[in-house]
């Protein structure tokens, strides 16, 4: 079996070595309320306390400290033994056109590893948050209270909203504050998620829990021939694969990762899958999946166990062209995907972790098997999803954005933006049209995000995207020394005051610096 624990291997080779199986007795199941009271003094001097400010950038040097998973036990049975935890449905309250949803970020525990009691957080409940669907066309309205003791901020990944309301640094709110930011959803179907996004506490807080998703929904064809019914058909499949000691203190910064004898759990809606596969009973014979990465670092790539394939229907933002079979799919830090399988037997889906970053090695988790119980025949996928125009770049402006390192931080155009007043600021008009050529300067992985508007891929590496990277994107992988263009169209919102964000979704990276301003102004 083979582990990578090179940080400077960030060109993706794949190793499936046997990966750790820690506690064959705990089942990873969530500790609820009567639980919470406790961890929540403790965690709010752990927030208040450990505000992140500047860590060590350089994690590339940090190569053979890591604890490897040396056990290598052999793969646990893939019989399905725990079900698959299925976020809860936040229900919202329609009038007057405003559909309103209310939240609140909170303390909890929860048992990240098996058998451990771990400090969490989480919105509405102890770890992750409800899942929420927005209808394109309509308008929100999100009551969102702030019970962290300490600031924080809720972004919509993803969403194409006025920058005032995107949740980003500028609007961190005080614990004990609600923030209610209201929009319109423009966006057509896609999964977007929400997390905080204050500066210099983002990796803690969403590594702790705080992550959910957002399901959009629209009136288009591809909608309608598509499985829709949440949790029965339409199936939200959040993975992370986290760091933690042995006393379930959950890492997020360089001396948190430095600690001796951790462990990495891959967790799938909250659940460790170390040594547990999931089981999901399909009463409907085509299962939609919506696959989210919302682990602070490494790359995770979804297959199959049998190596048969998915058939990929939509990127992070939106269908593709058409239902494309693929053998697996690469999801960076915060990008997602959605595909459906069509059962006629049990299938077993795993999660390859990559990158040996944060985890400090690759491996292989069998983490949910799916078992058809139905007897419905599905009709034929529609042979287009979307239409999708490709950009003509040839009069787009061009604009370069470096994504670098300077000693302990880490940079976006030599800037790191750890404060509002640190980072660079990148100054353009509403419905300009601009190609980014994004470079990595590091020999480290980096997951290149934009707030406010999709973008479509023009090059990776200098080739030419094919396939589902021909789909729309808000978040893509920069291999170490590698480059991305990508070409977008500022439309809508303006804003003389609030900013967007451009940044590194690993959030360590971004708590450190790789994060710069957008602004996109009246022209
Ligand atoms: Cu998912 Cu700027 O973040
Ligand atoms: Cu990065």
């Amino acid at each position: 079996m083979t582990h990578t624990n090179d940080p400077l291997d960030t060109t993706g080779q794949q190793s499936k070595g046997a990966h750790a199986k820690r506690d064959r007795a705990g089942k990873g199941e969530h500790s609820h309320e009567s639980r919470s009271r406790s961890g929540k003094g403790l965690h709010r001097r752990k927030f208040l306390g450990g505000m992140a400010g500047v860590g060590f950038a350089a994690v590339g040097a940090a190569t053979g400290t890591y604890a490897l998973l040396t056990d290598g036990n052999t793969f646990k049975a893939s019989a399905a033994d725990t079900a698959l935890n299925i976020p809860d449905l936040l229900e919202g309250t329609t009038a007057d056109g405003t559909t309103t949803f209310t939240l609140t970020a909170k303390t909890g525990t929860a048992e990240v590893i098996s058998g451990v009691t771990s400090t969490t957080a989480g919105y509405n409940g102890s770890l992750l948050g409800p899942t929420m669907k927005w209808t394109n066309g309509s308008t929100v309205l999100l009551n969102i209270t702030n019970s962290l003791g300490a600031d924080t901020s809720v972004h919509f990944h993803g969403a194409h909203i006025p920058p005032k309301m995107d949740g980003g640094p500028q609007n961190a709110f005080a614990d004990g504050e609600t923030w209610s930011p209201t929009f319109e959803i423009k966006d057509e179907a896609k999964t977007l998620w929400y997390h905080p996004h204050a500066l210099g506490t983002t990796a803690e807080q969403v590594v702790h829990g705080l992550a959910g998703m957002i399901i959009v929904e629209d009136d288009s064809d591809a909608s309608a021939a598509l499985p829709s019914e949440y949790g029965v058909d339409d199936i939200p499949l959040i993975l992370q694969c986290l760091a933690v000691d042995t006393s379930g203190d959950i890492k997020y910064n360089i001396a948190g990762y430095l600690t001796s004898g951790l462990t990495y759990p891959v967790l799938c809606n909250g659940t460790n899958v170390d040594a547990t596969t999931l089981g999901f009973t399909a009463t409907k014979k085509r299962t939609r999946f919506r696959v989210l990465n919302a682990s602070p670092s490494d790359i995770l790539t979804i297959q199959r166990g049998d190596g048969g394939t998915l058939t990929q229907v939509a990127t992070d933002q939106g269908y593709l062209t058409e239902a494309t079979e693929v053998t697996s799919i690469r999801l960076v830090a915060g990008a997602r995907a959605e595909f459906v399988l069509d059962l006629e037997a049990a299938v077993t889906l795993q999660t390859v972790v990559t990158t040996g970053w944060i985890r400090g090695g690759s491996g292989t988790y069998d983490f949910l098997t799916v078992t058809p119980d139905a007897s419905d025949t599905p009709d034929d996928l529609p042979s287009s999803l979307n239409t999708i125009t490709r950009y003509d770049t040839a009069d787009f402006a061009a604009r370069t954005i470096t994504l670098g390192q300077s000693g302990q931080l880490m940079t976006i155009n030599g800037s790191a933006g750890t404060t509002m007043d640190s980072m660079a600021t990148i100054m353009t008009t509403l419905d300009a049209e601009e190609i980014w050529t994004i470079t990595n300067s590091t020999q480290l992985e980096h997951s290149f995000h934009l707030h406010d508007v999709p973008f479509q891929l023009i090059e990776i590496n200098g080739e030419e995207p094919t396939g589902v990277d021909l789909g729309w994107f808000d978040t893509y992988e920069v291999v170490g020394g590698g480059s991305i263009k990508i070409a977008m169209k500022f439309t809508d919102f303006t804003d003389d005051t609030y900013m967007y964000m451009l940044h590194c979704h690993l959030l360590q990276h971004e708590d450190e610096g790789m994060m710069a301003a957008l602004m996109v102004m009246d022209s």
